[in-house]
């Protein structure tokens, strides 16, 4: 068995992980490879797919798959698989709750009033009463809800298809997402950038938010709109931004997101892929696909993810 990887970064060392975890095949490096039976990649280049004619089923090192599915020259009549969790979830968690812990026990507030020299302590809030929104509750999402309602928040979560998890007050549809924004006092985005997705957090919704809320984008750039944001937090109705993801990255040096004063950046991180979860979890796969049997995370191509 012949596989290609092929990655925009660490080549070697992603390479080295995966024929480790797939003792029993030929691993081949970068978009020159002859000619092989499956592909693992991450922001390939196009040329990659030139010499390919006997793939049989493509491997994202990615959760999201907007990219890949983006290119033109990506075989469309081959399975695409995505990376499941491999350790994101944690990381996600993490940054969702330094987030709502920061909001939650304001310490932007405190730390305006420092600058200020102002002593303003402000009263107890419970948890049970400060109410997070989690847009997308696949892999990421719903273990994101999960970690933060066990910590005793509030949580409401939104999904395509209607769901039902304990603790967490699943909503879909448009009528779903207008109730969980009204109320939502940090709104954590986890969904995947598809057609239905793209530009969805414009003025209309982000209007919807309650003053003072904050939203933090941990999936896709493109899922928000750069303008209608810099106006509400312009405004103050959005209190701060904590953004990981944007259109274009790096984000350009002159983006008026790098110098606005409640704007967060974090440079596409929330959830690294982890080397060796990783390429386990596509070396398991791909002996399923070899025994015939059906694996989990193949993308819905008509669905977008
Ligand atoms: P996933 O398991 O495919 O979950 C996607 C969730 O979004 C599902 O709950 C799905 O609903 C929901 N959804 C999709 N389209 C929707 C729509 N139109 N309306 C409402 N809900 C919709 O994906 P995941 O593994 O959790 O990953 C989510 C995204 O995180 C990835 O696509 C990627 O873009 C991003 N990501 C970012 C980083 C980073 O470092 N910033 C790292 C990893 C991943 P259903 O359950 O009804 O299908
Ligand atoms: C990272 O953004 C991913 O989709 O895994």
């Amino acid at each position: 068995m012949d596989v290609l990887i092929c990655t925009a970064k660490e080549q070697d060392e992603w390479c080295e992980t995966l024929a480790a975890c797939l003792p029993e095949a030929q691993v081949h490096a970068g978009p020159d490879a002859p000619a092989c039976d499956y592909a693992v990649l991450w922001k390939p280049p196009a040329a990659v797919f030139a010499h390919q004619p006997r793939l049989k089923a493509l491997f994202s090192l990615g959760a999201g798959v907007d990219g890949l599915l983006a290119m033109p020259a990506l075989p469309r009549d081959v399975p695409l698989v995505r990376i499941e969790d491999c350790g994101m979830a944690a990381q996600m968690i993490e940054y969702a709750l330094y987030v709502a812990l920061r909001r939650f026990r304001r310490f932007a507030e405190y730390a305006d009033a420092q600058s200020e020299g102002r002593w303003a302590p402000r009263g107890l809030r419970m948890r049970e009463d400060f109410q997070i929104g989690v847009l997308g509750l696949g892999v990421l999402g719903s273990a994101v809800a999960n970690a933060l309602a066990g910590f005793g928040f509030a949580v409401s979560g939104w999904s395509r298809t209607p769901k039902s998890i304990e603790g967490i007050d699943c909503v879909h549809g448009s009528a779903g997402l207008d109730v969980l924004l009204a109320r939502s006092e940090v709104l954590l985005v986890l969904l995947p950038l598809t057609g239905d997705t793209e530009g969805l957090l414009g003025r209309e919704l982000l209007a919807q938010l309650p003053d003072g809320a904050a939203l933090a984008n941990l999936s896709r750039g493109e899922i928000v709109d750069d303008e209608a944001l810099l106006e509400v937090l312009d405004s103050g109705q959005i209190a701060e931004a904590f953004l990981d993801v944007f259109h274009r990255e790096p984000l350009p040096r002159d983006h008026r997101y790098w110098t606005h004063p409640r704007v967060r950046i974090t440079p596409h991180v929330a959830a690294l892929t982890p080397y060796s979860a990783a390429c386990s979890q596509v070396a398991e796969k791909i002996r399923g696909f070899e025994r015939g049997e059906s694996i989990s995370g193949i993308v819905d191509r008509a669905r977008g993810y």
